[in-house]
């Protein structure tokens, strides 16, 4: 895993940009995932600002990676309504050129295996950029999870339950999560972890200082081929070289 400490949130959305975009405009029919969330926004602006009018010409695919079940595009708040309104939309991303789950479905479970045979068959991912959370969950993955799971059902913890009222409008009630599983981003080619501000400092530092283990979800990029952990100096704050 390569740690790269870029000095500030504009300079890690630039950064992230450049290689979400790289991925966007190349030739092959590369299949991204990209994380809703606060981390990502900046990029996201960028993005749209580089992808307008552009986006039904290129070959890529956006795989959905989370969301909370009971929710969906309509949702204020949900992960799939952060996606439209800050990527999808800005960038005039089709429906033809996403696959997400239905977390409204009465049959999540074939949700799941709707998700893991796409990717099955389309994958695996070339790009997946991941937000890490408080607890160091990535998508929805709570720790203890496997690292062989595919995509799943999830019991949120209580960490997330608390964490995630900042993307609502109102105190809203989280029980369970529909999420790509560990399994996918350890098989993606490439892994780009995000954290920015002081509060993941210390999630950081446990990434980096503690061994991989199921206990820290994000520590699978310690054993990713191709990874990258992308960190702003507020986020890096807790490591001691800074
Ligand atoms: P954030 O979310 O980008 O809003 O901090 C990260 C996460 O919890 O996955």
């Amino acid at each position: 895993m390569d740690i790269e400490r870029v000095t500030d949130y504009g300079a890690l959305s630039e950064r992230l940009a450049a290689e979400v975009l790289s991925c966007m405009l190349d030739s092959g029919e590369n299949l991204i995932c990209l994380p809703s969330g606060d981390t990502p926004l900046g990029a996201f602006k960028i993005i749209a600002s580089k992808l307008s009018g552009k986006s039904n010409r290129l070959n890529f695919k956006l795989v959905g990676l989370d969301e909370w079940v009971g929710m969906g595009r309509d949702t204020k708040g949900s992960c799939q309504s952060c996606m439209f309104e800050h990527l999808y939309k800005p960038c005039a991303i089709g429906r033809d050129k996403i696959i997400e789950f239905n977390a409204q479905s009465t049959d999540l479970e074939m949700e799941c295996r709707k998700m893991d045979r796409f990717i099955a068959e389309n994958g695996p991912i070339d790009l997946a950029v991941l937000g890490i959370g408080m607890n160091g969950h990535l998508g929805l993955n709570e720790p203890g999870t496997s690292f062989s799971q595919s995509s799943h059902i999830v019991p949120l913890s209580e960490t997330t339950k608390k964490v995630a009222q900042k993307y609502f409008p109102e105190p809203v009630e989280l029980e369970k999560g529909i999420t790509l599983g560990l399994k996918h981003f350890l098989e993606a080619k490439r892994l780009i972890l995000i954290a920015s501000g002081k509060q993941k400092a210390e999630i950081v530092r446990r990434i980096m200082e503690e061994e991989v283990s199921e206990r820290i979800p994000a520590t699978i990029a310690k054993i990713h081929p191709d990874s990258t952990l992308l960190i702003d100096h507020h986020a890096a704050s807790a490591l001691q070289e800074e």
